[in-house]
């Protein structure tokens, strides 16, 4: 195809890969009016990118509907409402966006049983509020440590309420949290969400839990977020996360990809995307693509969804040097289609 034709017809990643898995992308409120070109024409699926956080959506201390604030959040499932789209929750249990009464009791820190109760009210108004509309939720996301594989200690979760129930060394917040989504809406698929899961002691520890998970019917599937970079991880790496959960009869889905042009750690500032990071762009989309569509094909894979959907709109640019400006994503800061937007599109 030439390049001039190229320009003219963009088709549809949605609708092109209809048959393998949904395609999706994180969105705002705001950005349903800023990207809607390519929102309708491109995804089949939305996830809210802080709308659902508990910092936004139940910002006031207390459990009744006045605490809450939906209107965000219901803007997006209005959207893909009127789009056909399907809808992922993300997140229920987060050491991040939380605000600071969910952790304060009355004189001190909150006990484990008002924080629980805390929770399952929480959870229970959420699935309440979106039920059917829905689909599936980040019950919970990263938990896991990137020391070693650890259980991430420093979130107030884990201090307050990380004590073991089970006896199968799964702190006693995640499962209680699996629980109450569970009972509130036994129709959602559960999924446990993290990032750098793919390979090392994260991967082990990830598949001790959703194995621990599984067994008591608790969870239904994994998310790998796909924060990844034009240096790695490689597409074959992925394929073996993909199919290490997938063996323990878990689904498994890409939650949040993007493919940054720098390395990891590294804090130098582009101006302008190199070329020749682009095109190592290209081909990682390409190669992630492919095993994507085989590893759906083989019933290990259901869903991909880009945390965001064109370089205008990037977490990337406040991470990890806050200010520079990143290119991850398939379509260019004017909504054009990158090389790597052809090479995920072409097979
Ligand atoms: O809305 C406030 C604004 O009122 C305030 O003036 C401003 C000051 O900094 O902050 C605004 O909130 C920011 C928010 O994004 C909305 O833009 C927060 O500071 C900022 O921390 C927040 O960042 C989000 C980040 O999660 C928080 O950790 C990113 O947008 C969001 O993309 C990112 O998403 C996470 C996933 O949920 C989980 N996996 C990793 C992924 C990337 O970090």
């Amino acid at each position: 195809m030439s390049a001039a034709s190229r320009e003219a017809i963009v088709p549809s990643l949605a609708a092109m890969y209809q048959t393998f898995f949904p395609i999706g992308a994180a969105v705002e409120p705001e950005t349903l009016v800023s990207q809607s070109d390519l929102l309708v024409t491109q995804v089949s699926s939305l996830v809210a990118e802080n709308a659902m956080k508990w910092e936004r959506i139940h910002p006031a201390r207390g459990n009744n509907l006045s605490s809450y604030a939906f209107a965000g959040a219901d803007a997006i499932v209005a959207f893909a409402r009127d789009h056909g789209m399907k809808v992922r929750g993300h997140t229920l249990v987060w050491h991040n966006q939380v605000p600071a009464w969910v952790f304060q009791g009355d004189a001190g820190p909150v006990t484990k049983s008002e924080l629980l109760s805390r929770l399952r009210g929480h959870i229970n108004t959420l699935l309440a509020h979106f039920q059917g509309e829905v689909y599936c939720w980040d019950v919970v996301n990263e938990a896991i440590s990137e020391r070693a594989g650890e259980w991430r200690t420093d979130s107030p979760w884990y201090r307050l309420a990380g004590s073991d129930h089970g006896g199968d060394g799964i702190p006693g917040y995640i499962e209680k949290a699996f629980e109450y989504a569970r009972a509130a809406d036994p129709a959602a698929r559960l999924f446990y969400n993290d990032y750098g899961i793919e390979t090392g002691a994260k991967l082990e520890t990830a598949l001790r839990l959703m194995k621990a998970l599984k067994a008591k019917g608790l969870v239904d599937g994994v998310g790998i977020q796909g924060h990844w970079t034009v240096f790695g991880p490689d597409a074959e790496t992925v394929r073996r996360a993909i199919q290490s959960f997938a063996s323990l009869g878990v689904e498994v889905q890409i939650t949040e990809l993007d493919v940054s042009l720098y390395r990891g750690g590294d804090t130098s500032v582009l101006q302008e995307p190199r070329v020749d990071l682009l095109s190592g762009q290209a081909e990682m989309y390409g190669s992630y693509f492919r095993v994507f569509r085989e590893e759906a094909q083989a019933h290990r894979l259901t869903g991909v969804t880009f945390w965001g959907i064109a370089d205008d709109h990037t977490w990337l640019d406040s991470f990890p040097v806050k200010g520079r400006k990143d290119w991850p994503l398939l379509f260019d800061i004017r909504h054009r289609p990158k090389d790597a937007f052809w090479t995920a599109a072409t097979w």
